[in-house]
C-alpha cells in the first residue's frame, strides 16, 4: 500500500498539565520509527551541549519548530505510522486548543487519548476533557495512566486509578474503550507488551490506536453541505456559478432537488464538478466539492445544502445549546458575540443561563447570569439573524458551533433545541414562496451588471416628525439623475392597495409589514433599489423583513435626533442635517456597501 492509500486519523491528546502527554507522543515517534532520520540524535546532542537532561517531549518542540517556521503555534501536530494507518496526533496544550481541535478544522479529530499520571491521580482537567468528550459524543478515546514507573507498576495504583475516573464518566455517560497502564518515559506498554507489568494482558498504546475505527462516515444520514463559496465556472466559457464547499453528511448526486437553508432557495443538480478530477455523479460525506444548479439560483457563502427529499435542518434565530466557556472574562447577557457553525458566521447574544455546570466536579448551579471561565452551562442563545442547524441528537456533525468573542474562539458547543422565535410563522410562507418561485433565465449577476449596480432595499424611518419622505424623493431623484434603476415606495402606497383587505389595526401590523417586505422582494428580485419610508419601525420589524428580504441586501437609516425604538439601524442621520447632506451621506453608505460604484 503506497502512502496515498494509507488511511489517515487525527486524535487529539488530552489530559491534566504535566501528566506526559507530549512525552507520550516524542516516544510513540521514536519507537515506532516515525521520526525523520538523525532526529533523535540531534536532540539528545543539543541536551548534552546544554547539560539538560533529555526529555521525549523535545521532540515534539524541536518538530514544532520546523513546522513553525519562525511563527509561534501552540498546538503541535505529528504524523506517524503503524502498518494499519498513519495517525496524525494533535497535541494541544490549551482547554482551547483541545476544544477547537474536535470542532472546527480541516483536520478534526474522530478519536482522543486523555492521560493520567498514576501517581498524582485525576485531577482537574483529567475530568474537564472528559467532559468535553462527552459534550462533543466523542465516544471513541482510551485513557491511559501514565507514569506507572513512579509508583512502581503497581496494579493496585492502576485499578484504584482506574476505578475513580471510570466513576466519574459514568456520572457523565460516556465509556472509554479502553483503560491501558503505560510509562512514556520508560517506553513501557507504549509499541510492544510491557515487561514491568506482567499483570497487564491487554493491548499497547499501538494496540490501542489501530483498534479505533474510522468513523463511519455518515453517508447515510441526511444531507448537509454548508456553502463554503459561490465561484464563477469558467471551464465551459459561460457565467454558470459554482457552489463550493464540504459534504458534511449524506450524498449528493446529480438530479437532486436541493433547498438551500435559511433562504429555502432551491434548484436542481447539474453537475458535480471535482478540483483536478473528473465531475462525479455522485459524492459523499467527507468530499470537498462544488455542483452547478439547473436554475440560477442566487445563494451565498453560510447557507446549508440539503436535498428536498430528506428531513431539512432547523431555521432559527433562537436555540438553546451546551456551551463550553474558556474565555476570560464571563459569557455574559449584553454583551455582542459571534457563533461560527459550518460556514455561517453571525453575531449573537447571551439570552439566558438555565444551569451552569463545574466540569470538574459536576456540581450545578441554577442561580447564573453569566459562565464563567471553564464552565459548561446551558443557556438560550439569540442570534442576530438566522442560521441553519441540526440537534446533536438528529445530526451531532451540523449541531456543533464555536463563540468567538473579540476575535478569538473563546467557546463552543453543541445544539440541543431549536427555539422559536418571532418570525417562525414568515418563515414558514418565505420557504414555500422560495419552493415555488419561477427563476428567471436573467440571472442577479447579469442585472448588476446591466444597471450598473446591485439591488437593495433602502429603509429609511425615525421620529414622527422626521421629515423622511423628502430625504427618501431626494435621494430617488440623484440616483435617477445617475442613472440608477431606482424606485421610491412610501409604506402608504401599500396599506391602500396589496393590503386593501385588511384593516389598520394593531393585530395587523405584522402582515402589513410582511407585505411590504414581499412587495420588497420582487422589486429587489428585479435588480432596483429601492427606498422604503416608515415611521418608527422596531426591531421586531426589521427582523421580520430580514426573514422575508435576503439580510445583507437591506440598509436601515433612521431619521431624528432620538432613535425612539429599539432599531439597530446602519446610519442615524439628526434631525437638523439639511436633506441634501442627508442625501449625501446615504449615497456614502450605498458605496461603501458596493450597492454603487464611486463615480
Ligand atoms: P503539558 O504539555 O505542560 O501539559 O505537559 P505534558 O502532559 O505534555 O507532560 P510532559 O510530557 O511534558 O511531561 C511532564 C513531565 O513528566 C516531564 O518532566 C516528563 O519527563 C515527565 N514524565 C512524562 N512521562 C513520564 C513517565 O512515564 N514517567 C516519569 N517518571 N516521568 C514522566
Ligand atoms: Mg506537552
Amino acid at each position: 500500500m503506497d502512502n496515498a492509500q494509507l488511511e489517515r486519523m487525527p486524535i487529539v491528546i488530552g489530559g491534566h498539565v504535566d501528566h506526559g502527554k507530549s512525552t507520550i507522543i516524542g516516544r510513540l515517534l521514536a519507537d515506532s520509527g516515525s521520526l525523520p532520520e538523525g532526529k533523535l540524535e540531534q536532540v539528545r546532542a543539543t541536551c548534552a551541549r546544554n547539560s539538560k537532561p533529555f526529555e521525549y517531549a523535545f521532540l515534539l518542540d524541536a518538530l514544532k519548530d520546523e513546522q513553525s517556521q519562525g511563527i509561534t503555534i501552540d498546538v503541535a501536530r505529528v504524523f506517524f505510522r503503524t502498518p494499519k494507518r498513519e495517525y496524525l496526533i494533535i497535541d494541544a496544550p490549551g482547554h482551547i486548543e483541545f476544544l477547537k481541535n474536535m470542532i472546527t478544522g480541516a483536520s478534526r479529530a474522530e478519536a482522543a487519548l486523555l492521560v493520567i499520571d498514576a501517581k498524582e491521580g485525576v485531577q482537574e482537567n483529567s475530568r474537564r476533557h472528559g467532559y468535553m468528550l462527552s459534550l462533543l459524543g466523542i465516544h471513541q478515546f482510551a485513557v491511559l495512566v501514565n507514569k506507572m514507573d513512579l509508583v512502581d507498576y503497581s496494579e493496585e495504583v492502576y485499578r484504584r486509578t482506574v476505578q475513580e475516573y471510570t466513576d466519574f464518566l459514568e456520572q457523565i455517560d460516556v465509556r472509554p474503550l479502553a483503560f491501558l497502564p503505560l510509562s512514556g518515559r520508560e517506553g513501557e506498554n507504549l509499541v510492544g507488551a510491557s515487561r514491568e507489568m506482567p499483570w497487564y494482558d491487554g493491548p499497547s498504546v499501538i494496540g490501542v490506536l489501530d483498534r479505533f475505527e474510522s468513523e463511519a462516515l455518515p453517508v447515510d444520514q441526511p444531507l448537509r453541505m454548508p456553502v463554503q463559496g459561490v465561484y464563477k465556472f469558467t471551464a465551459q466559457g459561460d457565467d454558470r456559478r459554482i457552489v463550493a464547499g464540504t459534504v458534511a453528511t449524506g450524498t449528493l448526486s446529480v438530479g437532486d432537488q436541493v433547498i438551500f437553508y435559511p433562504s429555502g432557495k432551491q434548484g436542481r443538480i447539474k453537475t458535480i464538478e471535482g478540483f483536478n478530477q473528473q465531475p462525479h455523479s455522485s459524492v459523499t460525506a467527507g468530499v470537498a466539492t462544488g455542483f452547478t444548479l439547473e436554475e440560477q439560483v442566487y445563494v451565498t457563502r453560510g447557507e446549508l445544502v440539503a436535498r428536498s427529499s430528506e428531513p431539512r435542518p432547523h431555521v432559527t434565530t433562537r436555540l438553546r445549546a451546551s456551551v463550553f466557556w474558556l474565555g476570560k472574562r464571563p459569557l455574559e447577557p449584553g454583551r455582542d458575540y459571534q457563533i461560527k457553525l459550518g460556514a455561517s458566521r453571525t453575531h449573537m447574544r447571551l439570552e439566558a443561563v438555565h444551569r451552569v455546570i463545574d466540569a470538574s466536579d459536576l456540581s450545578t448551579r441554577e442561580e447564573a447570569d453569566k459562565v464563567e471561565r471553564h464552565d459548561v452551562a446551558e443557556v438560550t442563545l439569540k442570534l442576530s439573524r438566522a442560521i441553519a442547524f441540526d440537534v446533536n441528537t438528529d445530526l451531532a456533525e451540523t449541531s456543533r458551533f464555536v463563540i468567538v468573542d473579540d476575535y478569538e474562539i473563546r467557546g463552543g458547543g453543541i445544539i440541543r433545541e431549536a427555539l422559536p422565535d418571532q418570525q417562525d410563522w414568515v418563515r414558514e410562507k418565505v420557504f414555500l414562496r422560495n419552493a415555488k418561485w419561477e427563476p428567471s433565465n436573467i440571472t442577479a449577476e447579469q442585472r448588476a451588471n446591466k444597471y450598473n449596480q446591485k439591488a437593495a432595499l433602502l429603509l429609511i424611518t425615525g421620529s414622527k416628525d422626521a421629515d423622511r419622505k423628502t430625504i427618501a424623493k431626494d435621494l430617488e431623484a440623484a440616483l435617477f439623475q445617475d442613472g440608477k434603476v431606482v424606485y421610491f415606495l412610501g409604506i402608504g402606497s401599500v396599506l391602500y392597495g396589496v393590503d386593501a383587505d385588511i384593516e389598520r389595526t394593531r393585530e395587523n401590523h405584522d402582515e402589513h409589514i410582511r407585505r411590504l417586505a414581499e412587495v420588497a422582494n420582487i422589486l429587489l428580485d428585479a435588480g432596483v433599489i429601492l427606498i422604503v419610508t416608515a415611521q418608527e419601525l422596531t426591531q421586531e420589524d426589521l427582523d421580520l423583513m430580514r426573514t422575508t428580504v435576503d439580510p445583507d441586501r437591506i440598509d436601515v437609516v433612521w431619521v431624528g435626533d432620538h432613535i425612539s425604538t429599539d432599531l439597530v439601524c446602519d446610519l442615524h442621520l439628526g434631525e437638523d442635517i439639511p436633506p441634501h447632506k442627508a442625501v449625501e451621506m446615504i449615497e456614502r453608505r450605498l458605496q461603501d456597501r458596493g450597492v454603487i460604484f464611486r463615480p
